[in-house]
């Protein structure tokens, strides 16, 4: 089972956290799992964005962004290249790095 780390978030995670991943399952549903309380505004369905993550070490072992998550990552508050929708990713067996954007595209969490 991969290790899924998601840095310090000053709302979400203060200390940052770690947690076991289900492989086949989404990051965002391993999140929710795992008690942090990330947006998902449209059900994980790839509709809304607000589930934006950062996937800083890792990302190279997943599957590409697909034309439904790409069009949805363009409404990303602070979109870079290692951007991903975090119920679009499904988990390997590759541990992985997550931060998590300080705003959605929802709410300002900026602390
Ligand atoms: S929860 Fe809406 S795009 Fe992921």
């Amino acid at each position: 089972m991969p290790t899924v780390h998601v840095l310090p978030h000053p709302v979400l995670c203060p200390g940052g956290m770690d947690f076991e991943g289900r492989r086949g399952t989404s990051l965002c549903e391993g999140m929710l799992r795992a008690g942090l309380a990330i947006e998902h505004a449209c059900d994980m369905v790839a509709a809304c964005a607000t589930c934006h993550v950062h996937v800083r070490q890792g990302g190279a072992s997943l599957t590409e962004a697909d034309e439904a998550e790409s069009d949805q990552l363009d409404n990303a508050w602070g979109l870079d290249a290692q951007s991903r929708l975090a119920c679009c990713v499904r988990l390997g067996d590759a541990d992985l790095v997550v931060e998590l954007p300080r705003h959605t595209r929802n709410h300002a969490r900026e602390q």
